[in-house]
């Protein structure tokens, strides 16, 4: 974690760089990426707003710390680091560029603690087709409770490579079902909380999801359910 001096000097370098750092526990971005090189690939199902991760950057590490994202997807996470000047691997079961290494996140090729941050946006549940591998925790329903269990031995790799007060940024939303509400982040925190230490929790806005219109709207009030609204950021600590 920076000293105050130094965070100050990174809060002026912000206003050269049209960067404001969020200080609520509730983000909202319209938009998936930034700047001039695009982050990631808006047209993956699933993407991350670029955002996200580079507000848990700016807070957690500095220039040159190792920043790894074990289900890497389009890679939002590598070409935001890469733009922040922070080392970064990125993992997915079915990596889609060539600086992604293909690679299971229950078991990381990592050293224990060589990782400043981790940042995951992991499957929900099996709601997106991600891709054929059998591996993919995506074709597990999250209301099977394997589901956990699976998502438990990512967060024990992470827990391993995570260097001492090291940060863990974990997106993730709950599931609305066939009439059954599965509470996914509860139960994810849950998970995490016996590995680490919780930082906080943060409530990020959903934009541009399939839902987000007047056919699904009216569902919404004939059938008294709610579309999801927000994912949570879960940030973590493993203890010094
Ligand atoms: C929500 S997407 C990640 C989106 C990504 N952050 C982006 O911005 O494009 C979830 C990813 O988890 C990957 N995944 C699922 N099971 C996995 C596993 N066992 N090991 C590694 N990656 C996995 C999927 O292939 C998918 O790319």
């Amino acid at each position: 974690m920076p000293d105050a001096g130094a965070q100050e000097e990174r809060i002026d370098e912000n206003h050269r760089r049209d960067f404001t750092p969020e200080t609520t526990t509730l983000w909202d971005y319209p938009y998936q990426s930034y700047g001039e090189k695009k982050k990631g690939d808006n047209r993956f199902s699933g993407v991350t707003p670029a955002f996200v991760v580079r507000h848990l950057i700016w807070r957690h590490t500095e220039p040159g710390d190792v920043v790894v994202d074990c289900m890497a997807g389009s890679g939002t996470t590598i070409d935001v680091a890469r733009e922040e000047n922070r080392r970064v691997i990125g993992y997915d079961i079915a990596a889609i560029r060539s600086d992604i290494i293909q690679n299971d996140a229950r078991s990381l090729p990592l050293e224990d603690e060589c990782v400043d941050l981790h940042f995951v946006d992991s499957p929900y549940s099996d709601n997106i087709h991600y891709s054929n591998h059998p591996d993919c925790i995506g074709k597990i329903p999250c209301e099977d409770e394997r589901f956990f269990v699976e998502l438990e031995k990512v967060v024990k790799e992470i827990h391993r490579t995570l260097k001492k007060g090291g940060i863990l940024g974990w997106l993730i939303a709950d599931q609305y079902r066939k009439r059954k509400f599965t509470p996914v982040g509860f139960r994810l925190f849950e998970v995490l909380a016996r590995h680490f230490e919780p930082v906080d929790i943060v409530s990020v806005r959903i934009h541009n999801q399939r839902t987000n219109n007047e056919l699904w709207q009216r569902r919404a009030l004939k059938y008294n359910f709610y579309l999801r609204g927000f994912k949570y950021l879960l940030i973590m600590r493993k203890v010094e």
